[in-house]
């Protein structure tokens, strides 16, 4: 949460903005037809779902729409055949997106590249060939540790094209938080790239693989293909490394689109929960697809002129669904950064816009705040005036924050649309439409076809204005297929708390209105930079340096991130405490999770406050910091579950 932007000031948040008539006049999705979308959707889901299936092409049409015989194992479309890929690039090249942008990419140092969907579509093509000359085949895993370069676009389209599930690794990672990610997935092959520019230097990649895959107990990988992109010397592995270019270089611009089950696997990406270990979220091509086609084409009103960027790197689901998967298969142009929002400085961002006439800007409150910290001096030297549509996602967004970004980056014209989802839930859930009256720090109502409640422990649905846990209460096609080997997980994790209904872990209130205020996670679950972190997580590399016996870490707020992480050890007695080993156990920490996990400090105690049972009470150490706690009427799950 914003500092600005607390608890209280959203329960007095009053202002409201009304569409602008042009706005309604041009929507895709009038006022009209989005109440008749609402009435459809909440009459018949289904009907509703199976028009949204039908909006793309299927190589076998389902046997059914969904498949709720199993609960929480819901399966959408089973029966059907289809694969992402085709909607999101073969359809287009017989029709006059042929040669439309599909792809901008701009280089930190300045460099850029365009491709349009014919070029992405041998692109694409060549690298699937390679990928089948290589031997890889449906249902092997791919793994992919790459920054935002078209290569990673290529990459993952490759992979889905010749069924072969993608797991994005944020390149931010560790040698080790990449090993156990390569390991978990049992992938076969690593996609990586030499290095890439952030923030004016370079960072080597290859080596982490390197490192990633030595070692005793290191994964089974056969194949590491390596992106060229920063002259970073690589060293390479005879028979098991190649340079990308050599590969695709001969390689036929054709390749068949491999038929897949609807709920044959598309990607995993790890996110973190309440435990120690990063969990497999496993989205399907048939569910996923209709989901995300749906609502983000509803959510940012696509037109065949759009220049759509979203900021986040694509090692997260933003990535896939907001920079990949949603704007291809709405046939829009979309554009890629590979670098920092302050390099050189902090008008990097509309510069961009500016440049390549962006029309939608779809990013995080963390990088709103970092700019407009700077003040809109920069901003102003820009022309924005090609803007018509914001986006947010990944934290709560104060009404301070939003008022900025419509005043300074909108024009106060350009509706900023909050849109709430997770890794799990793979598409849009919670979002104004552009049509949509807008409360600034509200992310509005659930999207037709989606059913969410706010509830307390007990599942009952809260009063306007009190606190509850967000919960979504019908099945919905973006929805995760499954935990990655993880079937107990899945039910433990999200369908046990409150019987029936899927626990997304946030806490929120809903006004008189029925709109939505998120107020952040009710779990054990940081959100750092919009950057989900668990606690327990930083908390075994923490144990893990030889000094420490025991470990707590808890958010603590900050002015940029939203929430950063403190940590609390209680050092064996061998060690002594000192501002050395403090500094020296952040950075382990660091060295063991990789830049991602952002420390602000490690402070020494006697002993953790824990219950009898011995389960660690971090919301007692978050009361003693802050004085209070975001799930303070509710208690947070770990409570809920002693
Ligand atoms: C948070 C990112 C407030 C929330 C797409 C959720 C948000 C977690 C919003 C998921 C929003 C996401 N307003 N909070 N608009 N969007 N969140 O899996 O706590 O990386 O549970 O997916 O981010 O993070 P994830």
């Amino acid at each position: 949460m914003d500092q600005t932007g607390t608890v209280d000031n959203l329960l007095t948040e009053e202002r409201v903005f009304r569409p602008l008539p042009q706005m309604v006049r041009q929507a895709n999705l009038s006022p009209q037809k989005c109440e008749a979308a609402r009435k459809l959707a909440a009459d018949d889901p289904l009907s509703f779902w199976e028009e949204a299936a039908e909006e793309l092409y299927w190589f076998k049409r389902w046997d059914q729409v969904l498949d709720d015989s199993n609960p929480p194992h819901y399966r959408w479309f089973p029966g059907a055949q289809c694969n992402i890929v085709y909607n999101a690039l073969d359809r287009h090249i017989e029709t006059a997106a042929k040669n439309r942008l599909a792809l901008i990419w701009e280089g930190e140092p300045g460099d850029s590249r365009k491709y349009t969907y014919y070029e992405l579509y041998r692109a694409v093509n060549r690298l699937a060939s390679a990928l089948r000359g290589l031997g890889l085949s449906k249902g092997e895993k791919v793994v992919l540790y790459l920054p935002n370069l078209p290569e990673t676009v290529i990459a993952m389209l490759a992979s889905a094209k010749i069924g072969a599930p993608h797991c994005l690794v944020f390149a931010g990672f560790s040698a080790k938080a990449l090993r156990e990610r390569i390991r978990s997935t049992g992938a076969s092959t690593v996609i990586t790239a030499d290095g890439f520019y952030r923030n004016g230097r370079v960072i080597a990649l290859k080596n982490v693989v390197d490192e990633a895959l030595s070692g005793e107990d290191s994964p089974w990988v056969r194949r590491v293909i390596v992106v060229h992109r920063a002259n970073v010397q690589a060293n390479m592995v005879e028979g098991r490394d190649f340079w990308y270019e050599d590969l695709v270089r001969h390689e036929r611009p054709q390749a068949q689109t491999e038929a897949m089950d609807a709920n044959d696997p598309l990607f995993i990406l790890h996110t973190s929960g309440a435990t120690g270990k990063p969990k497999g979220v496993v989205h399907s091509h048939g569910g996923y697809m209709v989901g995300v086609n749906r609502t983000f084409s509803w959510v940012f009103d696509i037109k065949a002129t759009d220049i759509f960027w979203c900021t986040a790197d694509l090692g997260w689901v933003t990535g896939h669904t907001g920079a990949v998967y949603g704007p291809l298969m709405a046939g829009t142009t979309t554009l890629i950064y590979e670098g920092h929002p302050l390099y050189p400085q902090a008008d990097r961002f509309w510069n961009i816009v500016s440049k390549y006439g962006v029309t939608i800007l779809y990013t995080s409150p963390t990088v709103i705040r970092m700019l407009k910290r700077f003040g809109s001096q920069y901003p102003r030297r820009h022309d924005l005036a090609t803007l018509r549509l914001l986006g947010s996602v990944g934290e709560p967004i104060s009404p301070e924050t939003w008022m900025w970004f419509h005043k300074h980056i909108g024009r106060s014209e350009c509706p900023v649309l909050d849109t709430w989802w997770q890794t799990e839930t793979g598409m849009f859930m919670i979002s104004p439409l552009p049509v949509s009256l807008l409360k600034p720090g509200s992310v509005g109502k659930a999207l037709p076809g989606v059913e969410v409640d706010v509830v307390d422990r007990e599942g009952n649905p809260t009063p306007a204005g009190k606190g509850g846990y967000l919960v979504v209460t019908k099945p919905w096609p973006g929805m995760m297929s499954a935990l990655h080997n993880d079937r107990e997980g899945y039910f433990q994790d999200y369908w046990k708390l409150i019987p029936g209904c899927y626990f997304a872990g946030d806490v929120a209130r809903r006004d008189e209105d029925g709109y939505l205020w998120i107020q952040g996670r009710a779990d054990d679950v940081l959100n750092i930079a919009g950057h989900r972190l668990g606690t327990a997580e930083l908390e075994s590399a923490l144990v893990s340096h030889p000094a420490v016996a025991e470990a707590a870490v808890i958010g603590v707020a900050d002015p940029i991130k939203g929430e950063v992480a403190k940590g609390f050890a209680v050092l064996n007695q061998t060690a002594a405490p000192s501002p050395a080993l403090a500094e020296e156990l952040r950075q382990h920490i660091r060295r063991e999770l990789g830049p991602v996990a952002s420390v602000r400090e490690v402070v020494f105690r006697d002993r953790l406050p824990r219950t009898r049972s011995g389960k660690l009470l971090r919301r007692v150490l978050r009361a003693e910091e802050t004085g209070q706690d975001i799930s303070q009427d509710l208690g947070d799950i770990s409570a809920l579950e002693e």
